[in-house]
């Protein structure tokens, strides 16, 4: 499974691209904001740290405002996803921007036929959004199962990513399933690797290691 941050937070990015786990980055207008800084500086310096993909969403709400947005997107690195909404104008410019080569993640996807029709379109990569189900009720998890399926059934090309993820259950869930990739937050990645039972177990052997020195000295 490759792992993407979701999140245009610099310290984020080096802290976790320093461990080798960083496989590409994916941020939304949302995430961009939070950063305060220009859309173009920020995705810019990201693409310098990270050599995999990394989204760039677009604004604009027809075709051909996101061909245009897409087109300037891509030329800002090589390693530019440009990321589209899931609508019918979306899928109209990602079916564009796929005859130019141009990367697609398709964002918003809450159906099996919603991703369908955007690995039909050409997209690169879907984005189910796994959180946003959970919220509603819905079982996101079912979801990337299913979107495997139905990929896997017509060797589709396009790899999906789970998106919104919210904690380490929804991470594990996903694996499982089969995702291609897991988007995950800045803020949930430390707790990946770590354990209550590993730091106390930690503290246990420094301490009887501690105790055992202190006998050898003569000190226990
Ligand atoms: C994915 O690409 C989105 O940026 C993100 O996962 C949305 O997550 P949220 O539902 O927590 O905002």
């Amino acid at each position: 499974m490759k792992f993407f941050l979701d999140t245009a937070n610099i310290e984020e990015i080096k802290r976790v691209n320093a461990l080798g786990l960083v496989d590409g980055v994916t941020t939304n207008p949302s995430i961009i904001a939070k950063e305060g800084r220009p859309f173009e500086e920020v995705i810019k310096e990201i693409c310098s740290i990270v050599d995999g993909p990394v989204s760039a969403e677009v604004i604009g709400l027809t075709s051909e405002e996101m061909v245009k947005e897409a087109r300037v997107l891509a030329g800002w690195a090589p390693n530019v996803v440009v990321k589209i909404p899931m609508t019918e104008e979306g899928l109209k410019a990602v079916h564009i921007l796929s005859k130019e080569n141009i990367q697609t993640n398709v964002t918003l996807i809450f159906s099996v036929a919603q991703g369908l029709m955007a690995a039909k379109a050409g997209a690169t990569f879907i984005s189910p959004f796994l959180g946003r189900l959970d919220d509603i009720g819905v079982d996101g998890i079912d979801l990337i199962k299913r979107l495997k399926l139905v990929l896997a059934n017509y060797e589709l090309k396009t790899e999906i990513i789970s998106a919104s993820i919210r904690h380490i259950g929804h991470l594990e869930a996903a694996a499982e399933a089969g995702a291609h990739i897991a988007t995950i937050p800045g803020s949930l990645f430390p707790k990946l690797w770590s354990h209550p039972l590993t730091d106390k177990g930690i503290q246990g052997f420094l301490k009887d290691w501690e105790v055992f020195n202190q006998r050898l000295e003569g000190k226990g």
